[in-house]
This record gives C-alpha cells, sequence and structure tokens, in this order.
C-alpha cells in the first residue's frame, strides 16, 4: 500500500538510478511545486543539482529575495540567480494576447535556461516541478487542451535536456504532504500555487512597468490583510488583477479616470474546480479601502465572484 515516505524512498533510488553521476539542472520559480522538487533532488543528489531561479520581473514583491533565502541559505541549494528582468519586459512589450503572452515567458524561460546550462556545461537533465492536474489540463494528443501552461508545453524542439518530472503523479495536496515530509517549513509548503508567467498574467492587455507595480502593490496588501485575518489557510488562492478597464471616479473635488482592480480569491482541492472564497464583508472593505488609498491610479475594486468551471482560476 501507498504511503509518502514509501513515495520518498521509491523516488529519491529512481532519481539516482536515472542521473547516476551526471548533472541534473532545476527551474526554481520559489512556488510549492518546484521547491519541493529541489529540496527533493538535493536529498537524493546534493551538490550534482544545480538550481536556477530567473527573476523575470514578474514576481510578486519581495519573492526574489524570500527564494534565495530560503533555499539557498537555510536549505544549502546551490543557486544561481538570474536578473533578466529587461530581456522578458522587452520580449512582451505590446502584447496582448493570453497564449501568447505564455509563449513568450515559457520560450524566453528555456532560453535563459539553455544559456545558463551552457556555461555550466555537461548538465543532461531538467528538473520541473509539473503535478499530474497540469498533465491532465495541457492535454495530450487524446485529450483537449485548455491552457498551454508554460512547465509542460511550449518548449522549444531542440530542448537538449532529459526530462525529470518527480511530482507528475501527485495532486497539490500530496505535493505540500511530500514537502513538509522532507522538513519543508509550513509557511512554504502551504504557500499558494503561483503561475510560471507569474503577474503576467494577471495584467490584462499589455504588460508595462506602471501595470506591474499597481499589480504587485494591490496583491501586497491583499496578502497582508488575509493574513492580519487569519485566513490564509482557509483560502486557496487569492490575488489582484489588473483588468484593463478604466472608469470614473471621485477623488476630493477632482474626477478621476482610473484603473479598476479585481480581487479573486477562491476555494479548491486541487486547483481543477474551484468556487469564490466567501470572504468577510468587513475584511473586503477594508482591502478595497486601502487599496485605493495605498496603490496610485487604482479607484475601482471589484470582488470576482464566478466558479471554476465556467471561469479558470487566473483571468487570462
Ligand atoms: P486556471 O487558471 O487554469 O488555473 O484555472 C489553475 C491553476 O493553475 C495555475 N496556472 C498556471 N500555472 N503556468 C503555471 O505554472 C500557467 O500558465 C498557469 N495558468 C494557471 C493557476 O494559478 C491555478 O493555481
Amino acid at each position: 500500500n501507498w504511503t509518502m515516505d514509501g513515495f520518498i524512498d521509491e523516488q529519491i533510488a529512481n532519481i539516482r538510478a536515472q542521473v547516476g553521476d551526471r548533472k541534473v539542472l532545476l527551474g526554481l520559480s520559489g512556488g510549492v511545486d518546484s521547491s519541493v522538487v529541489g529540496v527533493l533532488l538535493h536529498r537524493a543528489i546534493g551538490d550534482q543539482l544545480t538550481s536556477i531561479f530567473v527573476d523575470h520581473g514578474l514576481l510578486r514583491k519581495n519573492e526574489a529575495q524570500q527564494v534565495m533565502e530560503m533555499l539557498g541559505g537555510k536549505f544549502g541549494l546551490n543557486i544561481i540567480k538570474v536578473d533578466a528582468q529587461d530581456r522578458f519586459l522587452g520580449k512582451l512589450a505590446g502584447v496582448t494576447d493570453p497564449e501568447q503572452k505564455r509563449k513568450i515567458i515559457g520560450n524566453e524561460f528555456i532560453q535563459v535556461f539553455n544559456d545558463e546550462a551552457t556555461k555550466l556545461n555537461g548538465i543532461d537533465f531538467l528538473a520541473q516541478g509539473t503535478l499530474y492536474t497540469d498533465v491532465i489540463e495541457s492535454g495530450t494528443d487524446t485529450a483537449q487542451t485548455i491552457k498551454s501552461h508554460h512547465n509542460v508545453g511550449g518548449l522549444p524542439e531542440d530542448m537538449q535536456f532529459q526530462l525529470i518530472e518527480p511530482l507528475n503523479t501527485l495532486f497539490k495536496d500530496e505535493v505540500r504532504e511530500l514537502g513538509e515530509k522532507l522538513g519543508m517549513p509550513h509557511e512554504m509548503v502551504w504557500r499558494q500555487p503561483f503561475p510560471g508567467p507569474g503577474l503576467g498574467i494577471r495584467i490584462m492587455g499589455d504588460i508595462t512597468e506602471d501595470k506591474l507595480k499597481i499589480v504587485r502593490d494591490s496583491d501586497w496588501i491583499l496578502r497582508d490583510e488575509i493574513a492580519k485575518a487569519g485566513l490564509e489557510g482557509d483560502v486557496w488562492q487569492y490575488f489582484t488583477i489588473l483588468t484593463n478597464v478604466r472608469s470614473v471616479g471621485v477623488m476630493g473635488d477632482y474626477r478621476t479616470y482610473d484603473h479598476t482592480v479585481a480581487i479573486r480569491a477562491i476555494t479548491s482541492v486541487d486547483g481543477m474546480t474551484a468556487d469564490f472564497a466567501r470572504l468577510p464583508w468587513e475584511l473586503l472593505q477594508k482591502i478595497s479601502s486601502r487599496i485605493v488609498n495605498e496603490v496610485d491610479h487604482v479607484n475601482r475594486i471589484v470582488y470576482d465572484i464566478t466558479a471554476k468551471p465556467p471561469a479558470t482560476v487566473e483571468w487570462e
């Protein structure tokens, strides 16, 4: 019968057998999945693992720093941090189509990887935190493709690595359990999922630095208030979206014509289906007034009350 301890032993044996004395490269996003893969691989093969953390400029506030401190500092992973903001934002300039954004981000990601791998010499494997749900939703020739999740689809044809995907039979809750068994801290393991394309798919329309600042600052306020309310464990995922809609407002004696920010907060067990979280009105009111007061160029907040299906979790 299946146990998590048995799974860990089996995966470690598999990884060691597959890798031998060769080298593995891992793309660390800072999310639960790639972090768990990193810690699992580090346990299996130690210094044969090199992790690359690409800061694509689409991360949340303070995220890069936290990843480096926890995984590099505490867990001792060998992490190369690549500051690629300009590269990504340059490629994304003026691009509005959601799938095109994902493709650009995914392709750029792989190119940054190939560049680093070339510098490193002799990398044979690429490890990824692909989950069972990613495999299903991204589709095979027998299943319908819903979204091209960048960590499964969109790899260039000339990719020179073999893939290692130790989580691809697991659901999210099992990955969290695995992380805890591996000794990872609670807040890291229970961290909400964050998509590979990051804030890039939470800005409707084209991505600019100004818009990134709005979505980053409003997201930070939302997370701060959910934490203060002690609801982090009750909500599966929560974030803000820059809707690309402007509306009329009034601030003091002035008419404003500014951005509308949407709040998405959902409950779910595996991300496959979801319902909107019944956050307390008082909490929503506090978040709303903080965002309009503290984030420039936002004058309206709306709450997304749609389930998945028919909506998806992300807006793009
Ligand atoms: P959707 O929007 O498809 O989201 O209902 C389901 C879960 O997947 C995350 N998500 C992504 N993760 N690359 C990722 O790595 C992506 O392109 C992507 N799109 C959505 C989403 O945040 C949610 O947890």
